[in-house]
């Protein structure tokens, strides 16, 4: 009955896509458990014609480009159904077969307001903006908490979703128009809307935590896929600039209905070095020639946005926190092919807060943001190392630098990724 979870160690777009793209023909169902279109997962396949296919993901897991393999979106995941049909669509036209996709009747819908009001609020905030994609989804998590919201339940009965929607409007409507001045919309134009896509939805609609409890009893292997990552999970995450829903590893099971017990193993992807999308604290972050050439090496441009990625040096005060928080069995450490090329590698080991070292994550938020990273430098190597498959093939340079941080991180570095496409791995222990 083994049940795993993938989460990401850092602020996300780490390669998770990619690695559980990697698990995908040895699971039976890959459930998102967490956030929405915020996500974005890129996977790079290589056809046996040698074409490269390349995917973007968003509201879909990952394992749907894998024949055989169910793709499941669980409670814990807010949906835009135009983005959910588009992206059906734009697969199925390159001819990935999506009818098997199931979707919980609880997880919750993102109406247009709330895309409206993600957009609004973050203009409003000016300076203290958090950097959303702008994609509904904190205002979303915000009704659910709020009893509020509206879930995929609601689309299937006109009667209650209209009553839904009046007491989700009855405020945001004056929020909207009164302090965004903004037009606000009625809520017959919100129920038709959302009642257009009920027919086309219902063969996907199923209860998934019944349906993943009795796969696990069946003794199918169920993979739960994080979006978003620890640093950006609304509890431990650096909040407030985090995202709104439990992207460690805690919640995969409020988001899918699996209980703890159930769960045996969790594997963290963290990437090389480390970036971040949108604002808040980054204290390896680099603003100098050597965060250009990570930003150029590793396309680091968002997936989802297409914003520029912020770059800097690996950080294992990150990386251990994300072991402890999370449970990590094993890391899968992730774009080593980037450093490629450059002489020194400086490793974060700790910061200085004010003259005081801290090996952990500072307690108080103001410090991490002070927090100045203390380095350890390791030398880099200039073999290009994309074609390595066995962890002796990589330069002795590169090795060190894997088994350097796997030593501060505090779970073993399982796999090393060396280039973008599905078979670009070294697999030092295989995950399965
Ligand atoms: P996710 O959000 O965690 O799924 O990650 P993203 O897909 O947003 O970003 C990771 C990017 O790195 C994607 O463009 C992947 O194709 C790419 N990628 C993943 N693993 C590797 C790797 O080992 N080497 C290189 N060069 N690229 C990788
Ligand atoms: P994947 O799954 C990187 C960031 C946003 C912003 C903050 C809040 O591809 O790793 P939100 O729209 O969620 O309210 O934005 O979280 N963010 C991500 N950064 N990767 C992601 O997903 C992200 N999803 C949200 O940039 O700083
Ligand atoms: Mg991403």
């Amino acid at each position: 009955m083994p049940a795993i979870v993938i989460v990401g160690a850092q602020w996300g777009d780490e390669g998770k896509g990619k690695a559980t793209d990697h698990l995908g023909s040895q699971v039976d169902y890959v459930v998102k458990f967490n956030g929405g279109n915020n996500a974005g997962h890129t996977v790079v396949i290589r056809q046996e014609n040698g074409d490269v296919e390349k995917y973007a993901l968003h509201l879909l897991p990952s394992g749907i480009l894998t024949p055989g393999c169910t793709p499941v979106i669980g409670n814990g995941v807010v949906v835009d159904i135009d983005v959910l049909f588009q992206e059906i669509d734009g697969l199925e036209a390159r001819g990935i077969d999506t009818s098997s996709l199931k979707l919980s009747a609880n997880a919750h819908v993102i109406a247009d307001y709330n895309r409206t009001l993600d957009k609004v609020t973050e203009r409003f905030l000016g300076s203290r903006k958090i950097g959303t994609t702008g994609r509904g989804i904190g205002p979303t998590y915000a009704d659910k908490m709020n009893r509020i919201g509206i879930r995929v339940q609601d689309l299937f009965d006109e009667k209650i979703l209209t009553q839904k929607v009046e007491g989700a409007l009855e405020l945001k409507s004056q929020i909207l128009t009164k302090i965004y001045n903004r037009r606000a919309p009625s809520v017959e134009q919100t129920v038709e809307e959302l009642r257009s896509h009920a027919d086309r939805l219902a063969p996907y609609v199923c209860d998934t935590g019944l349906l993943l409890s009795q796969a696990l009893d069946r003794g199918d292997v169920v993979l739960m896929e994080a979006g978003q990552a620890t640093l950006l999970d609304v509890d431990h995450g650096t909040y407030p600039f985090v995202t709104s829903s439990s992207a460690v590893s805690a919640g995969a099971c409020t988001g899918t209905g699996i209980p703890p017990t159930r769960i045996d193993q969790v594997i963290a992807i963290a990437k090389a070095y480390t970036t971040r999308v949108g604002e808040g604290p980054f204290p390896t972050e680099l603003h100098d020639d050597n965060g250009e050439f990570l930003r150029k090496a590793g396309w680091e441009y968002g997936t989802t946005t297409g914003r520029p990625r912020r770059c800097g040096w690996m950080d294992t005060v990150i990386t251990r926190y994300a072991a402890r928080v999370n449970g990590v069995t094993d890391f899968v450490l992730t774009k080593l092919d980037t450093l490629t090329g450059l002489a020194e590698l400086p490793v974060c080991v700790a910061y200085d807060v004010d003259g005081v070292r801290h090996d952990e994550m500072p307690v108080n938020q103001t410090d991490f943001h002070h927090a100045v990273p203390i380095y350890e430098n390791l030398p880099g190597w200039t073999e290009d190392i994309s074609g390595c498959r066995s962890f002796e093939e990589l330069p002795k340079a590169a090795r060190d630098y894997v088994e350097y941080v796997e030593a501060r991180s505090g779970a073993r570095i399982s796999v090393v990724g060396v280039g973008p496409e599905r078979e670009q791995a070294v697999v030092r222990h295989p995950l399965r």
